[in-house]
Order: C-alpha cells, then structure tokens, then sequence
C-alpha cells in the first residue's frame, strides 16, 4: 500500500535516509526503533551484511508481519522487541546506529524529548543515528498538492486496497502537527553537538541525523 500511494518514493527516502552511513563488514549493532514491518532492514543489511540487528516496536499486528519478514528474508537473524519505546529498558551505549524511519510524527514535545535523550543514552561514542519522517514541503504549489493527495486520495486509496481508510485519515494531521524535522533540531543539538538534515523531493519528507561524540 505505501509503495504504490508514494509511487516508490516512501522506499526511496528510507534507502535514502541511511545512505551517509559507511558500508561496513564489521559485526556493527543497530537499533530500529518503531520498525513496523522491517520496511528498512533489506537496506541495513545490504550495507551491514554482518550487522547484528535489533527492532522495536510496540504494535503487535506490525510485528506480525516483520515475524514474517524476519523468518523469510533474514533468517530469523533479526532480534524483534515488542515493547512502547516510552518505556524501553535498552542497554546504555549499546549501538553503533539507531535509526527510525516513519516514526516521528504521532510524538508530541516532550516525547521527542524523550527519544533524543533515549538514542543519545542507547548510542556507543562516535555512534550515528538517521531518524526520516513524512513532512510539510516548503514550496507552496507542492505543500497543497501533497496536502491534498495526503488528505483525501491516500485514505480512500486505504479503503480501496485494505479496506480501511481511517487508519490513513490521520496522515496529514500528523504530518501537519509535525511540520518537518527543522522543528526537532534544536531537540537534538541539546544532545548531539553534530547534527544535520536531509530533504528529500522538495520537503516531503525529512530526515534529522546526528553523530555523538565525547563532548
Ligand atoms: C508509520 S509506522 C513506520 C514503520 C516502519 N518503520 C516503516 O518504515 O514503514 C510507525 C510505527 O511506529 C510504531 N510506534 C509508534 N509509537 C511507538 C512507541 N511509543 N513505541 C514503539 N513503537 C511505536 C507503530 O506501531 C508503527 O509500527
């Protein structure tokens, strides 16, 4: 559903938004918070073939289906957490990555707050994290095209292909609230003293990422 309503582009910007991470051979430890289906994981393991892999996510019916993924595509090799991210009890500076892709917009203030605190607590020195998320475009014509398409094509396409649209009613009020990563920046320079954004097709989506070091 989300491949065909974004024309490729929701695959692209993930493959996208972990580009600037270096290949490596190493047995490297990623962490994908709010991983829904394992939508990201084909492209970690491309560049972390020997990556050891933890996902979280707090929804059972999503995990269902990364199950799936996990024992079909991975070989089970991925270690699924079903858990609220709210309430993580992760290992602290445990990971060399932690990434997120798509789950940042239904997060009010102080949750990001939270999230900055928790990747910056999760993440190993010189550890790299790459969170992307839907956003509002900057550019007028293209916020009011993609406001529109969002707002009312995207939930009767949900009903015509899985027989639910409120599940995509939501969308663009989230992704209205949530602006574009710009807004969470400043969250994350309290944490991370390197951090930058990606734009990807003029602003609709975002991506923030970030490097820890010493200080
Ligand atoms: C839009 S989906 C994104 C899934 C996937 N990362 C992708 O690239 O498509 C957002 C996911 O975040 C999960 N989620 C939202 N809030 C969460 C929380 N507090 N703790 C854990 N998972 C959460 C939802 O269950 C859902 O699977």
């Amino acid at each position: 559903m989300n491949y065909i309503t974004s024309f490729g582009f929701s695959i692209r910007w993930r493959k996208q938004s972990v580009s600037w991470f270096p290949s490596a051979e190493e047995k490297v430890k990623i962490l994908d918070l709010m991983c829904g289906m394992g939508e990201t994981w084909s492209f970690l393991r491309r560049k972390f073939p020997n990556a050891e892999i933890d996902a979280l996510d707090f929804s059972p019916e999503m995990l269902k289906f990364a199950e799936a993924r996990n024992k079909k595509k991975f070989g089970n090799k991925i270690r699924i957490i079903e858990v609220d991210f709210l309430k993580n009890t992760l290992k602290s500076e445990h990971y060399d990555y932690v990434v997120c892709a798509y789950g940042l917009k239904t997060f009010d203030e102080e949750q990001i707050q939270f999230l900055a605190k928790e990747t910056e607590r999760v993440l190993k020195t010189g550890g790299k994290f790459s969170f992307l998320e839907v956003s509002k475009p900057e550019s007028t014509l293209l916020l009011h095209t993609f406001g529109f398409y969002l707002e009312n094509i995207i939930p009767v396409l949900g009903k015509i292909f899985l027989g639910n649209p409120e599940q995509y009613q939501m969308l663009w009020k989230y992704t209205e609230r949530f602006g574009n990563v710009e807004k969470v920046l400043p969250i994350f320079a309290d944490h991370f003293s390197l951090v930058a954004t990606m734009n990807h097709f003029g602003g609709c989506a975002t991506t923030i990422l970030g490097f820890k070091n010493n200080n």
